[in-house]
């Protein structure tokens, strides 16, 4: 089975664009591949030196993936700051990878811009530890966003550029893995175009029905089709869209022969969007509670998940390190 790896910034609840975007898809990844999850606290240092309460905010993240259904049996979900062998690889990465190319990548442009006054080596590095990430588990294949791109392309250098100067074939060029084909965009309830944090129009998994109810019958609508089989403006293809997500094909359908016959109640509509989303977002919900109530067994996932990791990363350390020249300790 081919290795996936995939590191989860560790910013905030989940929100249904998270789960039907990507969560959805890890979940049905794991029985396709040998998968790998972990958190990406090390790299959150590079933007928060104080990152506060690290243990409850990891434990957050852990009980709202495996309330989605990441099973830690088929798929590992560790800490990355849980595996110090990642630094071994990090450093050796180092060595090879160059001024120029870390100073050209966006996203560093974009952080210098955004914190002058803290520019720091490990900003510059992100792309290293992210391929070191990558590497040490020598995966295939690294589900991500498109704006991971251009990290993804210095993890396949580092990876191409070990192998030159030492002349080996031992990293493969881990690929980028989109499932945007299979993955919905959920759009927000503002009218806007995508549900995001920084945009404020989120659902989240740990909404009650109440306040999901509250945020859908808020949404942004129009003032109605005003003639027959009209185009929908993009507010009520929005709302559209989440039936699709959440409802039956009859229930679409009824809505939009109202939309097309204008009769339609935006009231009706957006109470059986609420019903429908809270239908799917209770029952994980439900989940989050019970495991974020049972700190042991988090931890022992985590505990569990580092060291099938470590192990992992241990081999292909001593690897690395067998081939540069080092006595393997
Ligand atoms: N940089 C990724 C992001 O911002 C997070 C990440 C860190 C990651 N290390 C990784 C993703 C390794 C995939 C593989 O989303």
């Amino acid at each position: 089975m081919e290795k996936v790896v995939s590191g989860i910034r560790p910013t905030g609840n989940l929100h249904l664009g998270n789960y039907f975007g990507a969560v959805k898809s890890f979940v049905a990844m794991q029985d396709q591949y040998q998968c790998m999850f972990f958190i990406a606290d090390w790299h959150s240092l590079t933007t928060h030196p104080k990152p506060g309460d690290i243990q409850n905010s990891v434990r957050t993240i852990l009980a709202e993936y495996l309330a989605c259904g990441i099973d830690p049996v088929k798929a590992p979900i560790y800490v990355q700051s849980d595996v110090r062998e990642t630094l071994e690889l990090y450093l050796y990465l180092n060595m090879n990878c160059y001024l120029g190319e870390l100073e050209r990548v966006t996203t560093f442009k974009e952080k210098a811009r955004q914190q002058p006054d803290n520019v720091n080596a490990g900003l510059l590095t992100y792309p290293t530890l992210m391929a070191a990430d990558i590497l040490q588990h020598r995966a295939a294949k690294v589900p991500v966003g498109k704006d991971q791109e251009q990290n993804m392309e210095m993890a396949r250098r580092c990876a191409r550029r070990f192998n030159n100067i030492y002349g080996v074939e031992f990293f493969p060029e881990p690929q980028n893995f989109y499932f945007s084909d299979k993955a919905l965009k959920v759009p927000g309830l503002d009218g806007s175009g995508k549900m995001g944090k920084s945009t404020g129009n989120c659902i989240y998994l740990r909404d009650d029905d109440k306040t999901i109810t509250k945020k859908v019958m808020k949404a942004v609508t129009d003032s109605g089709p005003t003639e027959p089989n009209s185009e929908k403006p993009e507010v009520i293809e929005n709302l559209f869209t989440f039936l699709r997500i959440a409802s039956t094909p009859d229930t679409y359908q009824y809505f939009d022969e109202k939309w097309n016959d204008c009769s339609i109640r935006y009231g009706d509509l957006k109470k059986q969007i609420a019903q429908d989303l809270c239908a799917i977002v209770a029952p994980i919900r439900e989940r989050i509670e019970q495991f974020s109530a049972d700190t042991a067994t988090l931890d022992r996932i985590a505990r569990d998940g580092a060291e099938v990791a470590r192990q992992s990363a241990r081999a292909t350390i001593d690897e690395v390190r067998r081939i540069i020249g080092f006595r393997i300790i």
